[in-house]
């Protein structure tokens, strides 16, 4: 059994790129160990402020938010950060060669019921003589260097991928250190299995209404097969059960959202998972392109999500 520490040793990650996933990780370690406390030590319920996004920030929003800043502006490898809860990048290292941007706590509507949340991050490499800016994040997300999550679940892992597939580790909490219990990740092309929130499915587009209503109609439908279905409303949550047993996962765009966007980030939630699923020879696309193409024109961009097995994105797709 090999430790996180080993495993980037023994590959050809850049030792800069190491200490900045060595950093996030070991932060997600300290947030975990929060989380564990719960109410003990008064840190769930809501903060009372609005993030960027509009969204009602709970107290483990800002905290693990702070948590992250403040680790990663003190290494010396990252040139700046981006956060959901941020409004603006802060700046680092100038000299630093890496950007990450992060959603701290994802799935925060599961807090104050103890289940599943995450933080999610994504990694670019970046140099300049001048402090970075939030033009120097807006990169398609095919240039991320590395991408991957922590899940805050009934044992923690890390799932992380450097571009050369996907790997998952396990924290031992009596150690305080990731070991690696997976090597290769890999999502089958099909599945019967579909995650959505159907309680947004007239906002829809009368395609997607149609591909669900065909999902649901089951073994007597046109898909002549039977379709199971799964929401944790954590985004970290739901991909975690794709890399593990397969599965669609989306989030598509309705007419209710800010300029009929969806609701997931580009930045924090759908490039990092986008390259995870890739990596793991799934399928990540907006209705329109690819995910990882996508040309970001602001840091807190939204997108439409259809992800995991490559076949049923394809027939999603088609409608
Ligand atoms: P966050 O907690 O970081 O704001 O993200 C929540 C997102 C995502 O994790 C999840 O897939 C989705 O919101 C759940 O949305 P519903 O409220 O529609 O269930
Ligand atoms: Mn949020
Ligand atoms: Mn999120
Ligand atoms: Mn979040």
């Amino acid at each position: 059994m090999q430790t996180l520490t080993q495993v980037l040793k023994a590959s050809t990650t850049p030792s800069a790129l190491q200490d900045v996933l060595m950093t996030t990780t070991n932060t997600c370690i300290d947030i975990c160990n929060a989380l564990h406390k719960g109410s003990l030590a008064g840190i769930l319920g809501v903060a009372g402020n609005e993030n960027v996004q509009g969204e009602e920030q709970k107290k483990l929003d800002i905290i693990s938010n702070d948590m992250l800043k403040t680790a990663l502006l003190a290494c010396p490898e990252v040139r700046a950060v981006a956060s959901e809860e941020e409004d603006d990048i802060v700046p680092a290292n100038t000299a630093g060669e890496y950007l990450i941007a992060f959603d701290p706590l994802d799935g925060s509507s599961n807090i104050d019921i103890n289940a599943m949340v995450g933080t999610i991050f994504s990694i670019y490499h970046d140099t300049g003589s001048d402090a970075a800016t939030e033009q120097s994040f807006l990169k398609p997300g095919t240039e991320q260097v590395a991408a991957g999550y922590v899940l805050y679940g009934p044992s923690c892992m890390l799932v992380l991928t450097t571009g050369q597939g996907v790997q998952m580790f396990t924290l031992d909490p009596e150690k305080n250190e990731f070991i690696q219990t997976q090597s290769k990740v890999e999502v089958p092309a099909d599945t019967q299995e579909f995650a959505i929130n159907m309680s947004n499915q007239r906002f829809w587009s009368a395609a997607m209404q149609t591909y669900v209503n065909d999902l649901v109609a089951g073994a007597t439908g046109t898909r002549e097969k039977d379709f199971n279905m799964r929401w944790v409303a954590a985004m970290v949550g739901d991909v975690h059960r794709i890399l593990c047993r397969g599965g669609i996962f989306i989030y598509p765009w309705d007419s209710k959202s800010p300029n009929r966007a969806g609701k997931l980030r580009l930045m924090y939630e759908a490039n990092p998972m986008a390259m995870l699923i890739e990596q793991s020879g799934g399928k990540a696309h907006t209705h329109s392109q690819r995910i990882l193409d996508i040309q970001p024109e602001g840091i807190h961009q939204r997108v439409a999500v259809i992800l995991g097995a490559a076949n049923e994105v394809d027939k999603c797709l088609s409608y």
